[in-house]
């Protein structure tokens, strides 16, 4: 099924051609005036520079052409030279009603689909999820669903910050507190327990005080970077440490995740890619792309046409440490052998831009993905407070998100009971308010986020986001449920839309909702095209 303002393109661009004009003069577009017109053309304009002739001519010949035609209901030629057009509402109908018919109503999936990885999440293990990483779930989770609604193969991976010193930082702050673990004992040979030393709000606070201890503390810091690199060397009683972290922590992070209905099909981390740090090493070496500097290993990539300087990609510290980027590029290399991606998207602060730039760079320069494969980053803003400072909790802290959502929910849950009481009670339980306020807390956070353009910074605003009036996820459910028992009363008649006949329109609004109804397909196409859910939204608004 063809797009619609395609359709009109192509009637208008005929009559261009019978009218003795290039066709391609014949493009349409929405009407920038509503009130005159629903669709437009400006092409007589600039043909009539090429034709010698006043563009008010060509219009009207290119409306002679179009006067049996049935898409419309009036076509117009005004001074200096447009075409104003409005649909019949036969034609407008008719459109409606095969988009009902077909699948996705019109939307047409992608010719070649592709295997497309996309990373975001980024959680870090034993540290809590803030609302930094909300913004990488959410645009992620619904950038997957929309490569996926196109027919691609679409791989979410939450590509955890499981390894690195982090990991030393914990494990040597439990070594310190609880010397006589047995995860600590060198002669201990026998099975590593079960259940983990620590529960996930105790986790919560080793990190940050390992590492505010490690920033004054010397010694620890020599502990926490000596334990890191026994860890990485597989000393046993260490990686079974790492082990019970990882669980207590992933658990949690499933938990919060599920909570904001984001779902990922790997769980794959910075830990999965050490063992493909050799390989690449190997490439890029073989492929002679890293100089030595200052003894660290790295890779030019500043190019000729760069304008600004991009500094070169460090693969190795001078102490033979990896860094981010040579666990990206082996985990590039990893994802390569795995799943044979068309494309990788990464979703993150945009902060980490320059980042993915040289990593881009080198894997393209050692051929780590053959040329077709698209890597691609899409930096989000920030997510700020009313005070336009990054979000922060009442008393300054970083907000966690499990705080903020339980906030959210709080707020909805206000709402709603004192909704209840101003109407009487409708006769909802407590506990169904309880749901109620978390489905439509969690409408509030998500559109409130997607529904700004990612690269933007935005202001979370709590009033306005759990607001059932103007721009919001609630207000949008709210109608939705309208229009839900619309439908029910239509059922109640004994009467079904699904297989409905769409007759043409009776009033303009019913018009007005047909013509909204028609660029469904185009609005769709254009958010896949330019991965951008907030196109999205405000459709639906
Ligand atoms: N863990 C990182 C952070 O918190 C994000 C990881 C993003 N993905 C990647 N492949 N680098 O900043």
């Amino acid at each position: 099924m063809n797009v619609l303002i395609d359709l009109i393109s192509r009637e208008v661009s005929g009559a261009f051609e019978k009218a003795g004009f290039d066709p391609a003069y014949g493009k349409v577009t929405l009407s920038n005036r509503p009130d005159l017109c629903e669709y437009q053309c400006n092409g007589a304009l600039p043909a009539a520079k090429v034709y010698h002739k006043a563009p008010i001519q060509i219009a009207n010949a290119v409306k002679e052409q179009l006067a049996s035609c049935k898409m419309f209901e009036s076509v117009e030629a005004v001074n200096p030279g447009f075409l104003n057009f409005k649909l019949s509402a036969e034609f407008l109908a008719s459109y409606v009603a095969e988009m009902n018919l077909v699948e996705h109503f019109g939307v047409q999936p992608e010719q070649n689909p592709r295997t497309i990885v996309v990373d975001y999440g980024g959680p870090n293990v034993a540290k809590p999820l803030h609302v930094g990483h909300l913004r990488s779930a959410i645009i992620g989770e619904s950038i997957k669903r929309i490569y996926r609604f196109f027919g691609n193969h679409v791989i979410g991976d939450i590509h955890l910050g499981d390894w690195g010193l982090q990991m030393g930082l914990i494990i040597a702050q439990v070594q310190s507190q609880r010397p006589e673990l047995c995860y600590f004992d060198p002669d201990y040979t026998g099975e590593y327990p079960e259940e983990a030393p620590f529960t996930i709000s105790e986790l919560e606070k080793i990190y940050p005080e390992a590492s505010a201890r490690s920033k004054v503390d010397a010694e620890f810091a020599e502990k926490a970077h000596n334990a890191t690199y026994l860890l990485q060397q597989g000393e046993r009683g260490y990686r079974a440490m790492w082990k019970q972290i990882m669980r207590v922590s992933v658990e949690d992070l499933k938990k919060n995740y599920e909570n904001l209905n984001v779902s990922f099909d790997v769980w794959l981390g910075e830990s999965d890619a050490q063992a493909y740090i050799p390989t690449m090493l190997k490439i890029v070496e073989d492929k002679h792309l890293a100089v030595e500097s200052d003894g660290a290993l790295v890779v030019p990539v500043q190019e000729e046409t760069d304008t600004k300087e991009i500094p070169p990609c460090i693969l190795l510290k001078s102490d033979g440490a990896t860094l981010y980027a040579t666990t990206d590029l082996a985990t590039i290399v990893q994802r390569q052998q795995d799943f044979h991606p068309g494309k990788i998207l990464y979703l993150t602060d945009k902060r980490q831009s320059l980042h993915f730039e040289q990593v881009f760079r080198v894997a393209r320069k050692a051929e780590l993905v053959p040329p077709q494969t698209e890597l691609s980053h899409i930096g989000f803003g920030t997510m700020n407070g009313k005070d336009g400072k990054p979000f922060k909790t009442r008393d300054g802290g970083v907000m966690r998100l499990e705080y903020l959502v339980s906030e959210i929910d709080n707020e909805m849950l206000k709402k709603i009971t004192e909704n209840q009481k101003s109407k009487e009670n409708l006769g909802i339980s407590e506990e169904e308010a309880k749901e109620t306020a978390k489905t439509v807390a969690l409408a509030a956070i998500k559109y409130g986020d997607l529904s700004n353009q990612a690269s933007k910074d935005y202001i979370f605003d709590i009033d306005r986001f759990t607001s059932f009036e103007g721009n919001t996820g609630p207000y949008i459910l709210y109608t939705i449920v309208r229009i839900k028992s619309i439908l029910h009363k239509y059922h109640d008649l004994g009467k079904s839309a699904e297989g409905a006949v769409i007759t043409s329109a009776h009033s303009e609004s019913e018009k007005n909702l047909m013509l909204e109804i028609s660029k469904f397909n185009a609005v769709i196409d254009g958010a896949f095209a330019d991965t951008a859910p907030h196109k999205i939204c405000s459709y639906i608004y």
